[in-house]
């Protein structure tokens, strides 16, 4: 169960929910929720775009995985009246596969790279002269009679999304003019996202009940929208479907996610910390050999909200738990070390 819960809380475990959500995405800016400052300066770039008759310009979008990263790309694609194709990192083995896929695309296309991080470097390489001038370099034949040729390549827009744009090489992070980190949300805009998500999928769910799942989802719309969908069940089996508090309380700690939106996992971390390290600072290694967490599950979803909500710190030595850690795990915080007014 404690590996079930922080497994289905992670959202980058995507699995058959990618579907269900991207039937609750928004498709335009007139229905996304949060992100004001993105949006306004997205908007502001695509009406000028639109004014000139040219694509926008690359957009690179950072930030905690389930934030919007994806939905912004499709609502960018919308707006601009723009074809979307969707691709990731990983996804593009060889120069010869990005090739194919510039290639086919047509005037104005946008091209979403998920994972742009994870590009390797010769693919990466290729994405230059694409991204400044639309042309595209390859190599044909092979020895002494290989030669390289220059094709044209249509007017288009890469999106490129990633967890940390520090992992993305600095001459590719030029190559974008608009970069933009995606921030977490607030409490209120997560209840109206809920709000949003319960209108569509047809279910009651009273205010205070829609503002006890927004306080626990992570100030993630992802995860507000998976929770939903789990208390929504409960309700059906052990109601009427219909979700007030106490059905959305019960569910809850049926998932073991906790008042501060913790899963069973991201206690554990704090424990690790706080209970055989005292406190820290303990270094990612020792704490992803120590849960059973891959490094970057806990560097790319577990530490930036633990960090957020002042519950975690990073230091150049490593990780370290707060006195609110302390109090959230109901530990006697030591005397002096962890004390950290500013957090409090
Ligand atoms: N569903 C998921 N993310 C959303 C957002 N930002 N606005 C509205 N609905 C959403």
């Amino acid at each position: 169960m404690e590996r079930l819960t922080s497994v289905a809380l992670n959202p980058s475990s995507a699995g058959d929910e990618q579907q269900f959500e991207a039937t609750l995405r928004p498709k335009r800016f007139s229905e996304y929720i949060g992100q004001p400052r993105l949006k306004a300066s997205l908007q502001l770039a695509i009406a000028a775009a639109k004014k000139r008759g040219e694509p926008i310009d690359h957009v690179l979008l950072y930030g905690p995985p389930g934030l919007g990263k994806t939905t912004m790309a499709t609502v960018i694609a919308n707006e601009m009246g723009a074809n979307l194709r969707v691709t990731a990192g990983p996804a593009i083995e060889r120069a010869g596969d990005l090739a194919s896929i510039l290639t086919s695309l047509q005037d104005g296309d946008v091209l979403f790279i998920d994972e742009i991080h994870r590009l390797r470097r010769a693919v990466e390489e290729v994405l230059y002269a694409a991204m400044e001038d639309f042309k595209l370099d390859i190599m044909i034949g092979k020895g002494a009679g290989a030669r390289s040729v220059r094709l044209d390549l249509p007017a288009f827009t890469i999106i490129g999304a990633t967890t940390r744009t520090g992992a993305v090489a600095a001459p590719l992070r030029d190559r974008f003019g608009i970069v933009h980190r995606l921030e977490f949300y607030s409490a209120k805009e997560i209840r109206q996202i809920i709000g949003r998500t319960a209108g569509l999928l047809g279910v009651g769910i009273d205010p205070k009940a829609a503002a006890l799942l927004a306080e626990r989802s992570r100030l993630t719309p992802r995860i507000a929208n998976r929770i939903l969908k789990r208390v929504r069940d409960f309700a059906d089996v052990n109601g009427d479907g219909i979700i007030d508090s106490a059905t959305a309380e019960a569910a809850l700690d049926l998932l073991e996610i906790d008042r501060l939106g913790l899963d069973s996992a991201d206690r554990l971390l704090l424990s690790v910390i706080v209970d055989h390290h005292g406190g820290g600072p303990v270094g990612v290694e020792t704490l992803a050999a120590l849960t059973g967490d891959e490094r970057s599950t806990i560097e790319d979803f577990h530490e930036p909200y633990l960090m957020q909500i002042g519950l975690l710190e990073r230091t150049p030595r490593g990780r370290r738990a707060t006195a609110k850690a302390y109090r959230h795990l109901d530990r006697q915080a030591p005397k002096s070390g962890n004390e950290q007014p500013g957090l409090l």
